[in-house]
């Protein structure tokens, strides 16, 4: 049992939302039709990957394109492993939630009035959708938090961290939140609950995504005794700038997509020499080819450059633009120091086709789930579709849950490892990153075996975010171990080929705490 401040008050809701990107506030729009949701958030409301995306969003809405061309685009991306069901319901439900988004007021980029669809890597047609350029996930998050406040039944409740999840008779009853003004735990009892609580980019040195990406829904979900799994699949991003004491903000792929050349540290093109694609190859083989020159040259970073075009970038990219210049480089006129980060996570907790998790009462979506959609390697531009179509779909269905009048049962203990945050990212980051080994993921499992764990005498957001990463480190790191091939994001260096023998999802639980393959 937890040994902190006396539990406060307590909320009741119909349903708890935890998480307010775009799989949250889309699966609250469905719910509110049926009783009263609260969605609550660890930091501000705007603090979410949803927000950073630049990227944009892929669905087969032109002239040109077909939905059975996107299909085969993921499938392909997924390299074997992605549930061709999953991606069918992607795909196909796809361009009626954009419609909808438009008719709720998203604005994106349009050629006169006809909507304008970019072509990126590794889709066969023209199809991602951008607004303002570079800000499609804050333009989608604005439409759907827009929607979201003309609906009574919907309460927003913001620096509220989810700690621990709130169970009766085996099943999910809510939640308990840190209140972060007054430090105290609030119980907040609900028919059921979706964990949209987004990725855990922070669990590496390296991320393009915000300060909030640490895995809580993953680890709480597994606490719990949910199965998790496919958390070995962790998509790198080749370009995030590389500017010391900067955040490393996302450079997109849209910028090489217009024709942006990767540099080495000499000034040459080097991308031609690992792929025939060149700067458009697959993110990962392009984030490891960043490595390989970088290594081979012992330089920090490689160059990102567009210049010399005008003033293309500042008008196609504004907020890149803008942020880069804020660090002192002009990309109109000067190429960006850019190295891989930590961008997307394949895995989490594992859902049907609606967003059910083995739990009852415990549903998932967008990049917290793991529906099978991205198998080993996602398809660029697909996770924003992701959250607003398995949003959607899990707000449709936990309306079935009828909640449960069992008395609760007791949090798990809160064991704190004793480690430096920035020591477990570090170790993240070279034992579990772009290159792992066997060897490698032995050290990074026997270090955090090694961490003695504290009994904390208080909650705080910190402790509680640092037992998440601690758990979901551990979990990458046996996957990633266990799955003793290269597949996608995941490459071994000890077992370099792909193999039939592993073309199977890892799943875990804590009751067995085994990692199998199914
Ligand atoms: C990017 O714009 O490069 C990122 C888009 C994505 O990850 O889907």
């Amino acid at each position: 049992m937890w040994g902190i401040k006396a539990l406060t008050d307590s909320l009741r809701t119909d349903f708890l939302v935890v998480g307010a990107g775009v799989a949250g506030m889309r699966a609250a729009i469905e719910l509110a039709r049926h009783g009263e949701v609260l969605v609550v958030a660890k930091d501000s409301l705007k603090e979410s990957s949803s927000e950073y995306a630049q990227g944009g969003v892929a669905v087969a809405l032109s002239d040109e394109d077909e939905v059975s061309l996107h299909e085969s685009d993921t499938i392909a991306a997924g390299d074997g492993l992605c549930s061709a069901d999953a991606v069918r319901v992607l795909v196909e439900e796809g361009p009626e939630r954009i419609q909808e988004l438009i008719e709720w007021g998203a604005e994106f980029d349009r050629e006169g009035s006809k909507l304008l669809f970019a072509r990126e890597a590794a889709h066969s047609r023209s199809r991602v959708l951008h607004a303002h350029g570079d800000s499609t996930g804050r333009e989608i998050s604005r439409a759907l938090y827009q929607k979201c406040a003309s609906i009574a039944n919907i309460e927003f409740r913001s620096f509220s961290a989810v700690v621990d999840l709130m169970m009766a008779g085996g099943r999910a009853a809510g939640a308990y939140a840190l209140d972060e003004a007054s430090g105290a735990l609030l119980p907040i009892r609900a028919r059921c609950v979706l964990l949209a609580t987004g990725g855990m980019g922070r669990l590496y040195r390296d991320t393009t995504n915000p300060d909030v990406a640490t895995g809580d829904g993953v680890a709480a979900a597994y606490r719990c005794g949910a199965t998790v799994g496919d958390l070995e699949f962790v998509q790198f991003h080749p370009t995030a700038l590389h500017v010391e004491g900067a955040p490393r903000f996302l450079l997109s792929e849209a910028l090489r997509g217009e024709g942006a050349l990767l540099l080495n540290a000499s000034g040459e093109r080097f991308m031609q020499r690992y792929h025939p694609m060149a700067e458009l190859a697959p993110r990962d083989v392009v984030s490891r080819s960043i490595v390989e020159e970088m290594r081979r040259e012992n330089s920090r970073h490689v160059y990102l450059d567009l210049s010399g075009r005008g003033s293309f970038v500042r008008e196609r990219f504004p907020r890149i633009y803008e942020t880069c210049l804020r660090h002192g480089i002009d990309l109109d006129q000067m190429a960006a120091p850019v190295l891989p980060a930590a961008h997307y996570a394949m895995g989490g907790v594992v859902t049907d086709l609606w967003g059910r998790t083995d739990i009852m009462g415990l549903y998932a979506a967008g990049e917290a789930a793991c529906t099978g959609v991205h198998g080993a390697n996602r398809l660029a531009s697909n996770s924003l579709l992701e959250g607003m179509v398995y949003g959607a779909r899990a707000g449709r269905v936990m309306t079935e849950t009828a909640g449960t009048s069992a008395a609760m049962e007791p949090p798990p203990e809160f064991l704190v490892p004793d480690m430096g945050v920035d020591d477990l990212r570090w170790w993240s980051w070279t034992e579990a990153g772009l290159l792992r080994s066997g060897e490698g993921l032995n050290r990074l499992i026997a270090r955090l075996n090694r961490a003695p764990m504290e009994q904390r005498a208080r909650v705080t957001r910190a402790a509680a975010e640092l037992r998440a990463m601690h758990q979901v480190v551990m979990l990458i790191a046996r996957s990633a171990l266990a799955r003793e091939e290269s597949r996608g994001a995941h490459r071994r260096i000890d077992y370099p080929e792909r193999s039939d023998a592993f073309r199977k999802h890892s799943r875990v639980r804590s009751s067995s705490d085994e990692i199998n393959f199914s």
